[in-house]
């Protein structure tokens, strides 16, 4: 073998080594790595299935709500929820038929809501405002007109 294949050969190995050392860093030390959120549900199922089987928005806490939400084509249920600024709101979402998405324009929410999962997710509402909630995943014939509001009041 030439040398200069040896280095080459020695360079690139140290390459994909040192690219998987800086991945596995991130994902397990800086804790970077995506969630994994393994709460599982029969799509065929979310109407029976606590706390899907009663979709809306109830307080738990000064300040606090939690929204039970379901996605499907081509809505989001409940629609048009409201709360008081400065509420921080959890969102349990799961969708009933395909992939859809659940991005609050205006905040850092921007989350895939994918069938047989149950995507968790907290934002704190301070400006006043109405925000527009879009599905940002292609679902369909009707995916531009999934959308609904939070209105901040
Ligand atoms: Cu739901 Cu696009």
């Amino acid at each position: 073998m030439h040398l200069d294949e040896k280095i080459w050969l020695t360079l690139s190995f140290g390459m994909i080594m040192i690219f998987m050392f800086i991945t596995g860093y991130q994902t397990f030390a800086l804790e970077m790595g995506p969630p994994s959120n393994n709460e599982l549900i029969d799509p065929q199922k979310v109407d029976e299935t606590a706390p899907f089987d009663e979709p809306g928005i109830k307080q738990v806490g000064e300040n606090e709500y939690e929204v039970v939400m379901t996605l499907q084509v081509f809505s989001f249920n409940p629609m048009d929820i409201e709360v008081p600024a400065g509420s921080t709101v959890h969102f349990i979402l799961t969708s009933k038929d395909v992939v859809h998405g659940f991005e609050i324009a205006g905040t850092n929410v921007n989350a895939m809501v994918m069938p047989g999962h149950i995507q968790k997710i907290t934002q704190k509402f301070d400006e006043p405002g109405k925000y527009l909630v879009l599905c940002n995943e292609y679902c369909g014939a009707g995916h531009q007109v999934m959308s609904t509001t939070i209105t901040v009041k």
